[in-house]
């Protein structure tokens, strides 16, 4: 009697625990990566980002769809990609699942009756996984906005792509202080999808922007974050009306939330006219913030790209452009840079025109076999929004930078008493002003 009931009671509990975990028949699916690869070849206005051959999947929202796309044969990336053949423009990327982690042909990309999302090889290894079997997962779907989502019976998401960024955010994505995503990560090339050097990253007081984690080249000022002794929650993407609403206008910004005040300060991306729900912001190969809004069901044309971090332009309607000398590589290993442009390369013997080849040689580590040159007026990459070392003086900064073999230069501003020590030179800036020296590591004959 009593085993029985044990018995009966296990069942029981079986029952529930299968009934709350089965994804209905008609919602779970499983594609294979094999078949005929598209190349976009009938015309260029059909191209997709990083002109890749690809597999479009079943599942699609307007204006986005999986794929499975290759840069490199046999190493694919599962992608959603947005845009239609309809708008003529280049296809983008906006979310993937495996970057640096490719898969071959025959993968697969499934979801299995227990909610689990999975990307695997033919063999069957898993390579990408939501995690969420037996979560009460019952429905996949790819929401208007981008966001693909698994939901449960009473509608919340169990997962969502939202929360796994790697380059992009779309409108209403955002970046998190206290857990979930805090940080984009540029990618390594065009034909190369791991991770790249740069990093977008929400910190409590500011966003900022890393050459490979720890070099600062970027960051936001919000002074009224200071003022108001608030920190920031999450960035996300928004549009908001602006007070041209009856103009038809709309803003697209990244905002700063926070749990204390109503104030959210933000990046301020530029004013559009037309509804761009669809709109992304990314960190490009290139370690620039890039902007583009997504017109949908225009004939060409549809995308535009709204605002550039790293441009050229003056500031105007209190729109804010960095100089693009700030990007570490504007220009190259080693370069000076003026107003955007590289102007020279700096030598022991003095500067001489720029070209792509200019570098320094190695020093060494012994520090009888370099010795330093001297130039004027010029700061590194971290200089602009890193406060250095303050009160050092130089021949302190100068000995620090000797006795560290990794580091190939010191920056230093008199006026100030501060000093950088630099572990790689990359762009320098032309500043303009005889206080901010840079002492650059020559090896001696
Ligand atoms: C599966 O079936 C249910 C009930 O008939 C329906 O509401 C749902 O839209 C279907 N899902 C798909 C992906 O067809
Ligand atoms: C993929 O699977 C099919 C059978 O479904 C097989 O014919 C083909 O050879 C496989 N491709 C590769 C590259 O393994
Ligand atoms: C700022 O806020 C923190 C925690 O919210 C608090 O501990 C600190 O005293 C505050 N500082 C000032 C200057 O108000
Ligand atoms: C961002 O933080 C604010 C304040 O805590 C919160 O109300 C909002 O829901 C958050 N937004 C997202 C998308 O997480
Ligand atoms: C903008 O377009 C999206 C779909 O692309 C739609 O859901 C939304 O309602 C539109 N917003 C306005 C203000 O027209
Ligand atoms: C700043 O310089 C002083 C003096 O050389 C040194 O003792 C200190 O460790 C330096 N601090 C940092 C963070 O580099
Ligand atoms: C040089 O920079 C210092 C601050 O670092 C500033 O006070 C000074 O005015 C600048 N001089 C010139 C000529 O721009």
């Amino acid at each position: 009697m009593a085993v029985s009931s044990s018995l009966s009671v296990i069942f029981f509990l079986c029952i529930t625990f299968i009934s709350d975990a089965i994804v209905p028949q008609n919602e779970t699916f499983r594609y294979v990566n094999q078949g005929d690869l598209s190349f976009d070849s009938e015309s260029l206005f059909f191209n997709s980002e990083y002109a890749p051959t690809y597999r479009p999947l079943p599942p699609f929202t307007f204006p986005f769809q999986f794929c499975f796309y290759n840069t490199t044969p046999n190493s694919y990336t599962l992608g959603l990609r947005m845009g239609t053949r309809r708008s003529r423009t280049v296809m983008r990327w906006v979310w993937e699942a495996n970057r640096g982690k490719p898969v071959r042909e025959n993968a697969t990309f499934s979801l299995g009756s227990d909610g689990n999302l999975i990307l695997a090889e033919a063999n069957g290894r898993i390579v990408w996984q939501t995690n969420t079997a037996n979560k009460g997962v019952v429905g996949f779907a790819i929401l208007s906005d981008g966001n693909v989502v698994l939901r449960d019976a009473n509608g919340n998401f169990v997962w969502q792509s939202f929360d796994s960024p790697t380059d992009t955010l779309l409108i209403g994505q955002s970046l998190r202080v206290n857990g979930g995503p805090y940080k984009l990560v540029s990618r390594e090339s065009v034909t190369n999808n791991v991770n790249g050097v740069y990093s977008f990253v929400i910190e409590p007081k500011r966003l900022a922007l890393y050459y490979k984690n720890n070099m600062r080249y970027w960051s936001s000022t919000f002074p009224e974050l200071d003022r108001q002794n608030v920190t920031i929650v999450n960035a996300t993407l928004v549009i908001a009306e602006t007070e041209y609403e009856e103009n038809n206008f709309h803003s697209l910004r990244c905002q700063l939330q926070n749990g204390q005040s109503f104030e959210f300060p933000s990046i301020d991306m530029g004013q559009i006219r037309y509804n761009s729900s669809l709109s992304y912001l990314r960190l490009s190969i290139d370690g620039n913030l890039r902007l583009y809004t997504y017109r949908a069901n225009v004939r060409g044309n549809a995308w535009s790209l709204l605002y550039t971090l790293f441009d050229r332009r003056e500031n105007e309607n209190g729109m804010v452009f960095e100089d693009e000398c700030q990007q570490p590589n504007r220009c190259g290993k080693f370069g000076l840079c003026e107003d955007s442009q590289c102007v020279g390369c700096p030598t022991p013997n003095g500067v001489f025109a720029w070209s792509k080849d200019c570098d320094t040689k190695p020093p060494g580590c012994n520090a009888g076999g370099f010795k330093y040159y001297q130039l004027k007026g010029v700061d590194h990459f971290t200089v602009k929004y890193t406060a250095g070392n303050r009160s050092a003086s130089r021949s302190d900064c100068e000995s620090k930078c000797t006795k560290d073999c990794g580091c190939m230069g010191y920056f230093y501003h008199t006026d100030k008493s501060r000093c950088w020590i630099a572990y790689e030179l990359k762009t320098l800036t032309r500043v303009g002003n005889s206080t901010h020296l840079a002492y650059i590591k020559t090896p001696v004959r």
